[in-house]
């Protein structure tokens, strides 16, 4: 039986977007068009929650992470309708961003609706957690913030106990906190991300936190 061999479409798509789509050499060597210290979407899905923040703030440089190509490629479309020259979105795995950034480079880091991988089997998937939030502070300018939102309850502990120990240790203060985010006064001005949208349709709380790099 002759097996078909599916290629991505998307992967080729995405060479349409030199200058906004960055490889692994981009991050590593040349970092053509940076402007640091970066702020960094983790698992920016489409890109609607990154273009809509680095619209607002054109005084700011914005890089997502995103590891399947197709969001890849509709980030990219975005960020070329708008014309945005302070926005670039990386194809690559968002677990080697430490190794990407030095000291000072990293400004905020919005890490919006990770998946969540909710089994116990499952768990040991998560993207983040207290070695991960420790390699990227280490590479964050001081006052900058990190914003963490998820539906998921159990991940949300799991981060609530990782940056309380944070704190503890003088790394980072922890500014707001809420399990029900759209009902603070920061959730009613927020974009409404496309993963939140899915999550507030089922009628799901929020979780929120807002830290600050010490
Ligand atoms: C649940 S979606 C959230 C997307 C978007 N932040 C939102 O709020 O709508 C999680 C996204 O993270 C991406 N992702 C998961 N693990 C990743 C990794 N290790 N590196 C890069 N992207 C990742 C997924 O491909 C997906 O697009």
């Amino acid at each position: 039986m002759r097996v078909k061999k599916f290629s991505n479409p998307y992967i080729k798509r995405i060479k349409e977007f030199d200058g906004i789509v960055l490889s692994m050499d981009d991050l590593l060597c040349s970092r053509r068009g940076f402007n640091f210290p970066v702020c960094i979407d983790i698992g920016c899905g489409n890109g609607e929650y990154l273009v809509d923040v680095a619209a607002k703030n054109p005084d700011k440089f914005y890089i997502g992470f995103e590891r399947q190509y197709k969001e890849v490629y509709r980030t990219a479309s975005k960020i070329k309708k708008l014309g945005l020259n302070n926005c670039k979105v990386a194809s690559t795995d968002a677990k080697d961003i430490p190794a990407f950034f030095k000291k000072n480079e990293i400004a905020d880091v919005f890490i919006l609706f990770p998946d969540p991988w909710p089994k116990a089997r499952q768990k040991k998937k998560r993207l983040i957690n207290k070695d991960y939030i420790k390699s990227l502070l280490s590479n964050m300018i001081k006052g900058s913030y990190i914003k963490f939102r998820t539906d998921n309850d159990d991940y949300f502990s799991i981060m609530l106990s990782v940056v309380y120990d944070l704190s503890l240790e003088g790394e980072v203060r922890i500014l707001e906190l809420s399990r029900d985010f759209r009902s603070t006064r920061t959730g009613a001005d927020e974009y409404i991300t496309p993963f939140e949208r899915i999550f507030m349709r089922q009628g799901l709380l929020i979780n929120y936190m807002l830290v600050q790099r010490s």
